[in-house]
């Protein structure tokens, strides 16, 4: 259906993949949307590995953010076709799945914990020993001794896929302002506009995407967001070192967790640190060491390899660990933020639930667990 003319503004504030996969939703239906950034695709979804992974992302007592999770990996394949139609260009998705692997004792038993949870959710993973991991992904090194198969859980070169998105949102009508949001206005009842580090923007509806710093926009979203930092490495094959794995590589390290998410250029990025230390962007030696160390350990070719890269985002985490897609605060105030660990996988369902609630059409049924009125005496008191 596509939105009739009189439909009033989109405002987004942020160009991260959630913004800008909500604005180009959007204005494909028909909205008239303005995108405001500083700095468009650059933070989280910049630095990010680029995992659709919410089987090897599951935690026990997470299960309605697996469900969300598999409802937007299901989506990703179309996405991504359409995207690249609409853009002209790769959305970057790889579809060769994941293979999780474990080193020391304790590591087995945690993941031996992890496929028996999943196998009673019904999830299709597929447990393996080391040797039979190796012959799957021959640059997994002696020291795995076993592991998981999750063909299902896939990946994207983020890169790729926010130059699609700015692509597609451009030839669907968006305007792009490079200015920072300051804060929504409202006059108590209704949204009226953006404060912005120009003039304030008319507005009448408005998208908060803006990550972590989402919580400073609007009163009803204080306290729902926070940073989680992130470090990441990126790696390029060099000519005779040993070839890259094929399938994403995740694996547990004496309790460590760590990834490999392989790019088609050859190079692999290597995460992913967490800590919580605030709006801090710097790149620690300590986060740069462990990341090689237990990368090294699973994959010992990579020492070979050409380090490009060190990077820190911030994941915008929510108190629950699942995002806040929503109304929120004074009416035409939504919010698609605090994705944490998963703002890439959870893009396509995000970006078709924001356009059923600009459309005042009922969410896809996993998104209602992520309305923020869970958090109902803040999302409403603080108006
Ligand atoms: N989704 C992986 C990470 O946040 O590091």
């Amino acid at each position: 259906m596509t939105i009739p003319r009189s439909m009033p503004r989109l405002t987004v504030l942020g160009a991260g993949v959630i913004g800008l996969s909500c604005a180009w939703r959007a204005a494909a239906a028909g909205l008239t949307v303005t995108v405001l950034d500083p700095a468009p695709a650059s933070g989280a979804s910049w630095v990010a590995g680029g995992m659709l992974a919410p089987v090897t992302e599951a935690w026990p007592g997470e299960e309605e953010l697996l469900e969300l999770g598999s409802a937007s990996v299901r989506r990703w394949p179309g996405f991504a076709e359409e995207l690249s139609a609409a853009a002209g260009r790769p959305a970057g998705l790889r579809t060769e799945g994941t293979v999780v692997a474990a080193t020391g004792a304790g590591d087995r038993a945690e993941l031996d914990t992890l496929a028996g949870y999943l196998a009673r959710l019904g999830r299709e993973v597929e447990r393996l020993s080391g040797r039979e991991l190796r012959r799957l992904e021959p640059a997994l090194g002696p020291d795995v001794r076993g592991g998981l198969a999750v063909p299902g859980d896939l990946a994207v070169d983020n890169r790729l896929l926010l130059a699609a998105l700015r692509a597609a949102a451009e030839r669907a009508g968006v305007t792009f302002v490079d200015r920072a949001a300051r804060a929504v206005l409202d006059d108590g009842s209704r949204v009226t506009g953006v404060r912005t580090d120009g003039p304030d923007v008319d507005a009448e509806l408005v998208l908060v995407s803006a990550g972590a710093h989402s919580a400073a926009l609007h009163p009803a979203l204080d306290g729902l967001v926070r940073p989680v930092k992130g470090e990441i490495l990126r790696l390029a094959h060099r000519p005779g070192a040993f070839p890259p794995p094929t399938r994403t590589v995740r694996a547990l390290v004496d309790g460590r967790p760590v990834y490999a998410v392989p790019r088609d250029s050859g190079g692999l990025v290597i995460g992913a640190t967490q800590a919580e230390t605030g709006f801090d962007t710097e790149v620690t030696v300590g986060g740069v060491r462990d990341l090689l160390r237990d990368a090294e350990r699973v994959l010992p070719g990579i020492a070979e390899y050409a380090l490009v890269e060190s990077a820190a985002g911030l994941r915008p985490g929510s108190p629950d660990n699942l995002p806040l897609v929503g109304a929120v605060g004074p009416d035409g105030l939504f919010s698609a933020t605090g994705h944490g660990r998963n703002g890439i996988l959870l893009a396509p369902v995000t970006a078709d639930a924001v356009l059923a609630l600009l459309r005042g059409e009922p969410v896809p049924e996993p998104v209602r667990a992520a309305d923020p009125h869970r958090f109902a005496a803040a999302v409403t008191a603080r108006r």
